[in-house]
């Protein structure tokens, strides 16, 4: 793919990498690629992250045809930069977008355009431990039209931004709400995707969540509001009675890339792991019982974020004494340590830029 490049004059000043939060400060440039109906994906240029000129009729702004992606940039301890599973994520992307009715970006050119940011802003890569240069690239309509229907032209963007922890906590457990009332996903919808729609969908809950004292959100299903499917910004795993239990990708579960490589290493070390259904009686009764040893959510952004709470109708329990479990705490330290480098990537899973 052919990337026009057009610099900017003058480049922003680097925040403190001790103090990064999570996506607050925005690199000096983003990627740009335009769909249009009889042409296909076209003009690839990398040029200043700024504000884009959008149609208040823009079909985005009325109907949400949106998707996006995550993932990161991390700085080795000898400087270079990689990657972690771009593949999976362009892959996820595609099948977002199928489900949207948007085009979908071969593999290929997804990762060439992620590729072809992260060098470009490779010093914004931090190298503070913890800290990364999360990736953003989304795809949206662009067509400016009020009917219902397929838009007729799209943009893909990455915007990239440096990154610390993101839950204030860092790795210390959160507490975590189980919603009983309002749902994220059911099958046939959206759920499997990563669109806008689905967070937006999910912030009602997330706000009466805080307002109570917790970080998060515990979805249910959409059907019984019995089976727990993942949290808000996550995927969960919860330790019982030595084997590991996870949501099945079954349609309204987001295929997590941290979910799948933490799945894979749990296999490894020998632990059995079941993706199946997993009702919140069940739950609550090994959290009561003690079989209930850890809980964890598992994503990009968060990484491994262990739980130490779980809040059900009244019903309260606490993993693991409120500290990170002994498996959750190892497979924080392994994937970390592949991602950035320190440990052997034996699966192969890390790109260098
Ligand atoms: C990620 O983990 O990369 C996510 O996309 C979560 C995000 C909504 C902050």
């Amino acid at each position: 793919m052919e990337i026009r490049f057009e610099q900017k004059a003058q480049l922003k000043e680097k925040p403190d990498q001790k103090n990064l939060g999570f996506g607050k400060y925005m690199t000096d440039y983003m990627f740009v690629l335009d769909w249009d109906q009889g042409i296909g994906w076209h003009d690839a240029r990398i040029v200043p992250h700024e504000p884009i000129l959008l149609d208040p009729a823009c079909v985005t702004l009325h109907y949400a045809q949106e998707t996006f992606e995550g993932l990161k940039a991390y700085r080795r301890a000898d400087g270079k930069i990689q990657l972690f599973r771009p593949e999976m994520n362009a892959r996820r992307m595609m099948k977002s977008n199928e489900r949207l009715c948007m085009p979908q970006l071969p593999e290929e050119m997804f990762v060439e355009a992620v590729r072809a940011i992260v060098d470009v802003e490779k010093d914004w890569v931090p190298s503070e431990p913890g800290t990364s240069l999360y990736i953003r690239p989304f795809t949206f309509a662009t067509e400016a039209a009020l009917g219902v229907h397929m838009a007729s032209s799209f943009k893909f963007i990455i915007i990239c931004t440096p990154v610390g922890a993101y839950y204030a906590e860092g790795i210390n457990p959160v507490k975590i709400l189980v919603e009983d009332e309002l749902v994220r996903a059911v099958k046939g919808g959206t759920g499997f995707t990563k669109c806008g729609g689905n967070y937006a969908a999910s912030i009602l809950g997330q706000v009466r969540a805080e307002e109570k004292g917790y970080t998060q959100v515990l979805w249910l299903d959409g059907v019984e509001r019995k089976y727990v499917e993942e949290v808000g910004t996550m995927n969960i795993l919860f330790k019982i009675a030595g084997a590991f239990y996870t949501a099945p990708i079954e349609g309204t579960v987001l295929e997590g890339v941290t979910r799948d490589s933490i799945i894979h290493i749990l296999k490894d070390w020998g632990y059995p792991v079941y993706e199946q259904r997993l009702s919140i009686d069940d739950l609550m009764k090994a959290g009561h019982d003690g079989t209930l040893e850890e809980a964890f959510g598992t994503g990009t952004a968060a990484v491994i974020s262990p739980v130490g709470e779980l809040a059900y109708r009244g019903d309260t329990v606490t993993v693991n004494e409120f500290q990170i479990g002994e498996v959750s705490q190892r497979l924080y330290d392994y994937l970390t340590g592949i991602q950035w480098g320190r440990e052997e990537d034996c699966y192969g899973w890390t790109v260098e830029v």
